[in-house]
């Protein structure tokens, strides 16, 4: 069952079945470093455009990969009515009421629907033209960040077009928690089993947090930005170099949070390698198998990096 179905928080009410799968005792013992929120790069597309390249903003983007695996991207050039509908359709999907919602519920076995929702943009179910539109423009953001991070990296355009050339769309629904806010998740602490995630702040409520020196930054949503993190694969493409940063959300006590998260990956059929790293580089991870990796990371409990361990070369 899913969060907005058990109304873990409904009324400010923990339920015994929420309180045993949501609240962790510990998390209000994480050190959240607030005053390092504003430091998280802002990446400006419009400077990365092979026409239009420029060495500052290339360097801004290779630090954001290295040292944070999370920026918000400026000019990305997705038109404002496509953001403003996609925004509009997921508020007023999750405002619906829930046998509604039901009806679009995810079976056992089913990728997409309402739930767990994974929802493949080749083959929709809720075929609202706004979510093709988003979906297709955010393609275009993921090419030009993409070919920005192969021309960074000297890697040839071909190799890396396959490495972003499925796109999975989740909406993310977090019900507010008065009752005890600080002791629940939205989603645990994770890596994304991606290539490149792209990441919508719908309703721009906070509640992302990325880890950073052991301890968790919030994230500030940009009413104008999208925010890129850097995934699995990319992490092993580049054998470390670029990282792929765990992440949590935390619950508001009065307010609903809405996200949309693109996740572009590699075919399921092909592998990755740490194909950027020099001869002389000692390989920090080995060859995966896409699907195979992308169901173990899946399948786990959605905790640590344990996925990306798991790829280690010894
Ligand atoms: C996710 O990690 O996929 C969810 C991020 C968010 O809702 O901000
Ligand atoms: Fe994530």
């Amino acid at each position: 069952r899913n969060v907005q179905d058990l109304a873990a928080c409904d009324a400010g009410e923990l339920t015994a079945d929420a309180l045993e799968r949501y609240v962790r005792p510990d998390i209000d013992k994480d050190a959240v470093l607030y005053e390092h929120s504003g430091e998280l790069p802002v990446v400006d597309l419009g400077r990365l455009n092979p026409q239009h390249w420029e060495e500052e903003a290339a360097a801004k983007l290779r630090y954001a990969c290295e040292e944070w695996g999370f920026f918000q991207v400026l000019n990305h050039g997705v038109p404002e009515e496509v953001m403003v509908s996609i925004k509009r359709d997921i508020q007023e999907f999750f405002e619906l009421p829930l046998d509604v919602k039901n009806a679009y519920a995810q079976t056992p076995g089913d990728l997409q629907g309402y739930g767990q929702a994974y929802v493949f943009s080749n083959d929709q179910k809720l075929d609202w033209k706004s979510l093709e539109d988003y979906s297709a423009e955010v393609e275009k953001v993921a090419h030009s960040i993409a070919t920005a991070i192969g021309k960074i990296l000297n890697i040839d355009p071909e190799l890396m077009s396959d490495k972003y050339a499925v796109q999975v769309l989740r909406m993310n629904y977090y019900p507010p928690c008065t009752s005890m806010p600080e002791k629940v998740l939205g989603f645990s602490p994770h890596s994304d089993g991606s290539f490149l995630t792209i990441l919508s702040q719908v309703n721009s409520v906070e509640g992302l947090q990325i880890k950073r020196h052991d301890a968790w930054v919030p994230v500030k949503p940009h009413p104008e930005a999208l925010l890129v993190n850097v995934g699995d694969f990319l992490e092993i493409m580049t054998n470390g170099k670029f990282k792929s940063i765990e992440h949590r959300v935390i619950i508001n006590a009065h307010k609903e949070r809405l996200s949309v998260s693109a996740f572009h990956s590699p075919k399921f059929d092909g592998v990755v390698s740490p194909a950027t790293a020099t001869p002389t580089e000692n390989l920090l991870y080995r060859t995966v198998k896409v699907e195979g990796y992308i169901k173990h990371s899946m399948s786990n409990k959605l905790d640590g990096k344990r996925a990306l361990d798991h790829a280690k070369a010894f």
